[in-house]
């Protein structure tokens, strides 16, 4: 309840209010939960990659909403589908007791676009599981993975073990936040998830040293995108791979941040030359506006795993998501986002090097693609990200130390000259 009432509902379009910057801010703070460490911005509009808030103050966004928002904000294709869909009334949930085509051209075009996962189990394509939010994703590929250990390798059910990487990110629910490295996401919400062992990122004798009779998978982010952006030594996914089939494991990779084009290639397992057995993904796939995410497997996988009724979820691939997750993936393909992501990527890595070189506050700069990282020296990215914030760039912190730049995939040439320009006035002024 707001302890001082506020006038709301006079406001020309639902969403928006007359209220100012602050009282926004204070509504919030009143009935909102903590979650997010926030930037003092009201944001209202969206375009390509600016946002504009409640005073008309743009800013470049180099966060894209932490790679959900690819495509740039309202890409007019995938706008079109949804008003198209909701104006045709074939946008809302109607329960995947019935069949609908929206839903099954999603899944044929994410078939499509998805390279044949886990060959070993046959050449015979893949099945898509569609959910929501990302860690829905994560924990169907996670059920898999112990369903394999349980059926195929007669590991007894309950004793599964998957292995898992220091300083992994994949999201906040209770299975895996049981295995993260960090306290504050775990501490207090016991009992937690047994089942993981945590070993260090890019370290494959520490993979080998870790399994036993009851590991059944491995579950990576190839590159880590809260564990402070980090790229792991070339070949570690190869390495991966090889351990996998020489233990028969599943490897699932976790591309919910790093796919769908953010560091150069449509997925980054690519840049290593393999193919997991099952990938996560999310945020971008419906071009930053509806959430949605998918499991994808190789098809005999996912049929060994999930029965009638195991699984599922009420608006997991609902029309109005589906549309826009056929439009976003058409656009990343179009616009050859990925070839965008590689070239303007290493043009803003080359010239935040430039600056790193000559500041006394950067301590490494590391990057591939548009997925790339400033850690400073004093381990506050924070600090220099509300100075950006200052000269209008939306940019947040990785794991404390690491300012994460991960503008949209689109970003322009005079875009990265504006973002270079407030990079070198922070850093070198
Ligand atoms: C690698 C990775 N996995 C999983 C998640 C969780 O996704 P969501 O917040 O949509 O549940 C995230 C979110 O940042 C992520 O970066």
């Amino acid at each position: 309840m707001l302890s001082t009432p506020m006038k709301l509902h006079d406001a020309p379009v639902f969403g928006f209010s007359n209220t100012t910057d602050a009282s926004v801010r204070a509504l919030e703070r009143e009935s909102g939960a903590n979650h997010y460490e926030r930037l003092e911005v009201v944001a209202r509009t969206a375009k390509g990659s600016w946002i504009t808030d409640v005073n008309g103050t743009t800013y470049l966004d180099c966060l894209a909403a932490y790679s959900a928002a690819n495509l740039g904000h309202h890409h007019p294709k995938v706008v079109n589908a949804i008003m198209r869909a909701l104006v045709g009334n074939y946008a809302s949930v109607i329960s995947n007791v019935v069949y609908t085509d929206p839903l099954a051209l999603f899944l044929s075009k994410m078939d499509e676009f998805v390279p044949q996962l886990g060959p070993r189990f046959g050449k015979i394509g893949n099945k898509v599981m569609p959910k929501n939010g990302g860690v829905e994703s994560v924990e169907t590929a996670i059920k898999m993975a112990r369903y394999y250990g349980w059926k195929k390798k007669n590991i007894p059910d309950g004793k599964q073990e998957i292995i898992v990487f220091d300083n992994n990110f994949h999201g906040r629910m209770i299975t895996v936040i049981s295995f993260s490295s960090q306290s504050k996401y775990r501490d207090g919400f016991g009992p937690l998830t047994p089942g993981f062992v945590s070993v260090e990122f890019g370290n494959l004798d520490a993979v080998k040293a870790a399994i036993n009779e009851n590991t059944c998978g491995i579950l990576a982010e190839p590159m880590q995108g809260e564990g402070g952006m980090q790229i792991p030594p070339a070949g570690f996914l190869k390495g991966l791979r090889k351990i996998a089939d020489e233990h028969d494991l599943l490897l699932l990779l976790d591309e919910i941040q790093v796919g769908l084009g953010r560091t150069g290639k449509n997925f980054c397992f690519q840049h290593d030359d393999i193919v997991p057995d099952g990938l996560i993904l999310g945020k971008a796939l419906s071009g930053g506006l509806i959430p949605l995410s998918v499991f994808i497997t190789n098809a005999k996988l996912m049929d060994m795993a999930f029965q009638v009724g195991s699984d599922g979820s009420t608006f997991g691939g609902y029309p109005l998501a589906c549309v826009a997750g056929v439009a976003a993936l058409d656009v990343l393909q179009e616009e050859q986002l990925a070839k965008s992501a590689e070239i303007q990527g290493e043009k803003l890595k080359q010239n935040i090097m430039r600056i790193a070189v000559r500041s006394k506050d950067i301590k490494e700069v590391r990057g591939k693609g548009l997925f790339i990282g400033i850690e400073v020296k004093n381990g506050d990215a924070m600090r220099f990200c509300r100075k950006l914030l200052d000269l209008g760039i939306i940019v947040n912190d990785s794991h404390g130390h690491t300012i994460r730049i991960s503008p949209p995939l689109n970003i322009s040439d005079p875009e990265i000259e504006f973002l270079v320009e407030c990079l070198e006035k922070v850093f070198l002024e």
